[in-house]
């Protein structure tokens, strides 16, 4: 019984992982673009998010792989379940996908706002991760508990370039009400939706990867 209640657990605790890694690094997709039109010159910044980028996918696959090697897909959330989408539906009072990337480029403010959603949501992944590695049903799972240590070691390197850019234009830190955004949205995942999806047995499992009809990264050939 025990064993099974531990499984269900994981399972939900994954389901959301991978919806949000793969949330992660297609919401940057929007972001570079934002930025590659602002600032080209800038390739600091540029290099920095395509780096935050390419480890958020390298997170997705981690929890793939996870799946896989139990055989399953990953149950079917939403946008319901996704950090980011919330923290932007709440800011923007949009959805992700239906952000106007031309404003964002034209507007700094607009901009300044998005870089201190990001930089809020990779810290609140630090600090649930760091809680996670403490927890005793992850501990059980080698697999995880090497996923998350890799997550925990990526983390801060996702928020450095939003809070630097803050920084360097002279832009303000996050006030009170939008780290209070953060904390509900934390607080109404954790109490609510993910014991929600724990104990609904209807929920259903995705019929495929979300990452299904993206092509395969190119690697580059050997010269010799
Ligand atoms: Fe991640
Ligand atoms: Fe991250």
């Amino acid at each position: 019984m025990l064993g099974l209640l531990r499984r269900r657990y994981l399972d939900v605790l994954g389901s959301i992982y991978i919806y949000n890694e793969h949330r992660g690094y297609t919401a940057i997709d929007r972001v570079l673009d934002a930025v590659r039109a602002r600032s080209p010159d800038d390739l600091e910044l540029i290099q920095a998010i395509e780096r935050h980028r390419a480890d958020e996918r390298t997170h997705y696959m981690m929890f793939r792989r996870w799946f896989e090697r139990q055989n399953r897909l990953p149950l079917a959330v939403d946008r319901t379940f996704g950090h980011i989408d919330r923290f932007i539906e709440i800011v923007f009072r949009k959805r992700i996908d239906d952000l106007d990337t031309q404003a964002v480029i034209d507007d700094d403010r607009l901009f300044e706002k998005l870089c201190r959603v990001i930089a809020l949501t990779e810290r609140r992944g630090y600090r649930q991760v760091e809680i996670l590695l403490k927890h005793p049903l992850v501990k059980g799972d080698p697999v995880l508990m090497k996923i998350f240590q890799i997550i925990r070691q990526d983390e801060p390197s996702h928020w450095a370039p939003y809070e630097g850019w803050l920084r360097e234009h002279g832009r303000r830190e996050p006030k009170w009400w939008e780290r209070r955004i953060d904390t509900f949205i934390h607080s109404e995942l954790l109490f609510l939706k993910l014991p929600f999806l724990f104990f609904n047995p209807f929920t259903r499992r995705r019929s495929g990867w979300a990452d299904g009809g993206e092509a395969a990264p190119v690697r580059p050939r050997p010269t010799s």
